[in-house]
C-alpha cells in the first residue's frame, strides 16, 4: 500500500475574523486539504458553519475542499454544499438511513463520497458501502468540538478498514480527524489513514500556525522517504 497523504486543516479552530487570511496562510505553508464541520445542533450538540462559510473559503483557495456533514439525514443538503463549491462530501452512517442511495447522489454531483463513523460505531457498518465511497472518515473523538483527546481504540478500526479496501483492490482513502497532533499522526498513519485531519493542533499551535503546519507535515514526509 503506497497511497499518498494528505493533511486537511480543519477551519474550527480558526479566527473567524479573519478567515481569508487563515484559510491562505494553511494553503502556503503546504496543507493539502481545508476541512469544514459543518454541525446542526441535533446529530452532535453543537452548531458551528452552513454553505456560506465553505462558499467564502472556496473565493480564497484552490485546495479541496472537504466538507464533514454531522447533520441527521444530510441528504436534504448535499445538493446546497455540492453548489457551494465542495469537493468532498462526508456524511455518517449513524445520520444516514439510506446511506447507499446519498453516497451515490454525492458522486453523481461531482463530488468525491464520504463515509464516516463515530467512535462507538463498529467498522462493519461501512462495509457494505466500500465501493459506493471514496473515503471512509473513522473518527477519533466524539464529533461536536475541536480540541478533544484522541481515542487509540479507534486504531483497531483502521486497520481492519485498510485490510478491506486492500483486499478490495480499492483505493478509498482513510481519514481521521479528532485530537491529531504530532504524537497520534504517526500511530494513526501506522494503522493505514492516509488523509489526516487537524483543527487546534494547527490553528491554536503556540508557536503559531506556520510551525502547526510544518510539525505535521514531517511526521508525513517521513513516511515518504
Ligand atoms: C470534530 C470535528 C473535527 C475537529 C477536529 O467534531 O469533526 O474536524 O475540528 O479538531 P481537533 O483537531 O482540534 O481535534
Ligand atoms: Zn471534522
Amino acid at each position: 500500500m503506497s497511497q499518498k497523504e494528505y493533511l486537511s486543516t480543519s477551519i474550527l479552530s480558526a479566527d473567524f475574523t479573519r478567515l481569508g487570511d487563515q484559510v491562505r496562510e494553511v494553503e502556503k505553508y503546504g496543507s493539502d486539504w481545508i476541512h469544514i464541520d459543518v454541525m446542526d445542533g441535533s446529530f452532535v450538540p453543537n452548531l458551528s458553519m452552513g454553505p456560506h462559510i465553505l462558499a467564502a473559503c472556496k473565493r480564497v483557495t484552490n485546495l479541496f475542499l472537504d466538507v464533514h456533514l454531522m447533520l441527521v439525514k444530510p441528504e436534504r443538503y448535499i445538493q446546497t454544499f455540492a453548489d457551494a463549491g465542495a469537493d468532498g462530501i462526508t456524511i455518517h452512517t449513524e445520520a444516514s438511513p439510506n446511506l447507499h442511495r446519498t453516497l451515490q447522489s454525492i458522486r453523481s454531483l461531482g463530488c468525491q463520497a464520504g463515509v464516516a463513523i463515530n467512535p462507538g460505531t463498529p467498522a462493519e457498518a461501512v462495509r457494505p458501502v466500500l465501493e459506493a465511497a471514496d473515503m471512509v472518515l473513522v473518527m477519533t473523538v466524539n464529533p461536536g468540538y475541536s480540541g478533544q483527546s484522541f481515542f487509540p481504540e479507534t486504531m483497531q478500526k483502521v486497520k481492519k478498514i485498510r485490510k478491506w479496501i486492500n483486499k478490495a483492490g480499492l483505493e478509498t482513502h482513510i481519514e481521521v480527524d479528532g485530537g491529531i497532533d504530532v504524537h497520534t499522526l504517526p500511530i494513526a498513519l501506522e494503522a493505514g489513514a492516509n488523509v489526516f485531519v487537524a483543527a487546534s493542533a494547527i490553528y491554536k499551535h503556540p508557536e503559531g500556525i506556520e510551525y502547526g503546519v510544518n510539525a505535521l507535515k514531517e511526521q508525513l514526509n517521513k513516511n515518504e522517504v
